[in-house]
């Protein structure tokens, strides 16, 4: 009998998703565990992609995207990074963020390299490294101080000789870390010194509440790197836009791999769909008002939440800079998906092991606080009382 290919068997199912099956088959669960606002795209977005269909985006266009968007693109680094990119060679649309990721692993490693990944992480780059046959190695970011931080020494050690890749996710899924000046320097100096490609998931860069003013993006890499350097960005229009189910991303690179990029993309989604590119352009030209109003809506569930699980004993939660997640610690939990079952069927509250996110999340839960008020207030509320009774606290 034909088997299903080893390769893809290496490739666990994810945690998240599965806490997430489990809270589907139940009724009136509140839903913290998927990483998406419960907001719907903005009208002007949906209609601009009416337009597109009735102009005619209804064909195949070219495997690196839309010529306009990918200027668009190219002006709105210019205007928010001073960043300057050549829109024909060094930005290829994708199907999406995680298709911005798969695409970026892909073009950096063969079968048998090795990928260093910074942990706790979204688990689709170490998953995507895996299809790829390549092998993953999570490096822990270090809790010193309340903050997160990069660990250089356990990066140097980790290199081996196949070690082809380090990849990051700043904001991070589900920390709210964001990479300092100095790290990105370090990092950026630890990719040359070792040849290796450097693969930043900036997906949640607007998303940042350290800014000196709303709206003001997390630093990219694209900033401190030079065009000639082995850097590639992944990112997405899901989380700045309300987009999740768009589908629609991209991603800077040096100019050989994003060549490669759009050739290969030809024999995967061959572009991402036409008309969702017009309406990615309408986002880039109208968008910034409703990230500014996104963003003080954040904050202040992001400070709602803390402040509800500063007062739990046994739970502690640095405060994130940015991204919409909190990822408190709870004193003695072994467990972590088996506490977000009990959690789930007890208190009907979805949340998301830590475990799902690798190495060091383990002990720790996420929690999606992009949801409205009510919701968040009915779930901190069970989350406490599950904690201070049911589970032994
Ligand atoms: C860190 C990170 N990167 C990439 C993505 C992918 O986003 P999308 O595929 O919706 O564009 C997500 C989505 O949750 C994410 O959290």
């Amino acid at each position: 009998m034909a088997k299903v290919a080893e390769q893809a068997g290496q490739v666990p199912y994810s945690r998240i998703r599965a806490l997430a099956e489990e809270a589907m088959k139940m009724e009136g669960v509140v839903k913290l565990y998927f990483g998406e606002s419960n907001l719907p795209t903005p009208d002007f977005i949906k209609q601009a992609a009416c337009r597109a269909l009735d102009e005619g985006y209804t064909f195949y266009t070219s495997n690196a995207g839309l010529p306009g968007l990918r200027q668009d693109l190219a002006a709105y680094y210019g205007r928010l990074h001073g960043v300057e990119l050549d829109p024909g060679s060094e930005i290829v649309i994708t199907a999406s963020g995680v298709q911005a990721l798969n695409m970026a692993i892909r073009l950096a490693i063969d079968p048998g390299d090795q990928a260093i990944l910074l942990t706790p992480a979204w688990p689709n780059a170490t998953a995507t490294v895996l299809l790829d046959s390549g092998t993953p190695h999570e490096i822990p970011l270090r809790l010193r101080s309340g903050r997160y931080r990069v660990d250089f020494e356990a990066l140097e050690e980790a290199v081996t000789p196949r070690t082809r890749l380090l990849v990051y996710t700043s904001p991070s899924n589900p920390l709210g870390w964001v990479a300092t000046e100095e790290e990105q320097d370090r990092i950026l100096d630890f990719g040359r010194r070792h040849d290796l490609w450097v693969l930043a998931d900036e997906v949640y860069d607007r998303i940042f509440y350290r800014a000196p003013e709303a709206g003001i993006p997390a630093p990219s890499i694209l900033r401190k790197a030079s065009r000639d350097d082995a850097v590639m960005v992944a990112q997405s229009f899901s989380k700045t836009y309300c987009m999740t189910g768009w589908r629609l991303g991209w991603i800077v690179a040096r100019r050989d791999a994003a060549e490669k990029a759009a050739q290969l993309n030809e024999f995967i989604v061959s572009h991402a769909a036409s008309f969702t590119q017009r309406a990615a352009q309408a986002a880039l030209a109208h968008g910034e008002g409703g990230i500014r109003e996104m963003l003080v809506r954040l904050k202040e569930n992001r400070d709602f939440c803390l402040r509800a699980l500063s007062e739990i004993r046994g739970v502690s939660v640095p405060s994130p800079d940015g991204a919409f997640y909190l990822f408190p610690k709870i004193d003695g939990l072994k467990d972590s998906f088996e506490f977000c079952l009990r959690l789930l069927r007890e208190t009907k509250v979805g949340i998301a092991p830590g475990s799902a996110f690798g190495a060091n999340g383990e002990g720790s839960v996420r929690i999606c606080y992009a949801a409205e008020r009510p919701i968040l207030e009915a779930g901190m509320e069970r989350i406490s009382r599950f904690l201070t009774s049911s589970w032994g606290g």
